[in-house]
């Protein structure tokens, strides 16, 4: 059963771990993550942009497909079942179709917008038991057509809007979507440490977690990050095997040509970067 990120990420925030929140695109993107979870004995938050989740189908039938993954390959561990910087509509969509948590990315609203639709979605997600991830400041970079401007949160604003009552909070810290520039500055750890001060305990979010060097992934989560977003970095490696398998000829040989066949290289290869995650992050044997 789907849970919220509630619990997970409250255990891992006083626990000093984080949780893995890995973007799913497809069957095998989604399949690779739960058996990778299950596996390592590890909670997961299954990320869906919106974009995502148009290509699956709609969000109804992402819903269908997890929870069916859930039953029929007996994963037991924690899962929830996360939208990825959605929109004020698209969160009302994605609760009514069964997502057991949303983020309502209002980073491109002024503040007082921000907040009042915060708090309006945080009203619907509680009245049916659904976990909110909120946004101050922005990340920089693209995500699946979201662009962000990379504005370092404030962090009384980050405290205005923990104060709602979200269940975690991502705040742009000089963090960014996909590849990070050559001249990267790093994260802003004096900024996380204030919000992280300032916030009441409430988890932090870490998004961009490709690239991210592995000290300052560690440093984060010190300082309250306890989930964190990969996303790219599975595509690459996707993207890197499956190319592999077709320059070798392999589909060409037998039944290489077979989806079931030449998929298989990127998805094992999906597994490996989930796992490498779940050890950096220390959710493993957590669940
Ligand atoms: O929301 C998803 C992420 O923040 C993923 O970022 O593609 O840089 O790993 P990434
Ligand atoms: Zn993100």
């Amino acid at each position: 059963m789907l849970v919220t990120v509630d619990d997970m990420l409250k255990k891992a925030h006083k626990e000093g771990y984080a949780v893995g929140h890995f973007n799913i695109n497809n069957l095998e993107w989604t399949k690779a993550v739960l058996l990778t979870a299950q596996e390592n004995s590890s909670p997961v938050i299954l990320g869906v942009s919106e974009g995502a989740g148009k290509y699956m189908g709609g969000f109804k039938t992402v819903v269908g497909m997890v929870n069916g993954m859930l039953e029929e390959l007996n994963i037991t561990v924690p899962v929830a079942l996360h939208l990825d910087h959605g929109s004020y509509e698209g969160a009302q969509k994605a609760m009514d179709a069964g997502f057991s948590s949303v983020m309502f990315d209002g980073s491109h609203y002024d503040i007082d917008e921000n907040i009042e639709k915060t708090k309006e979605i945080i009203r619907i997600a509680q009245s049916k038991g659904i976990s909110v991830e909120a946004e101050v400041g922005s990340i920089g970079g693209e995500e699946d057509g979201v662009i962000g401007s990379g504005e370092v949160a404030d962090p009384n604003e980050c405290k205005t809007i923990a104060d709602l009552g979200v269940s975690i909070l991502a705040a742009g810290i000089g963090n960014i979507h996909g590849k990070y520039p050559e001249n990267w500055k790093g994260l802003d750890f004096d900024v996380l440490k204030q919000i992280d001060d300032i916030t009441n305990d409430v988890p932090l979010v870490l998004h961009g977690g490709t690239g991210i060097p592995e000290d300052m992934v560690k440093k984060a989560i010190s300082l309250g990050v306890a989930k964190i977003n990969v996303n790219t970095e599975c595509q690459w490696a996707f993207a890197a095997e499956t190319r592999k398998y077709i320059e070798e000829g392999k589909d060409l040989e037998g039944k290489g040509f077979d989806p079931r066949k030449l998929l298989a290289p990127g998805t094992e290869a999906v597994k490996e970067i989930v796992k490498e995650k779940m050890e950096l992050f220390g959710s493993i044997n957590k669940a």
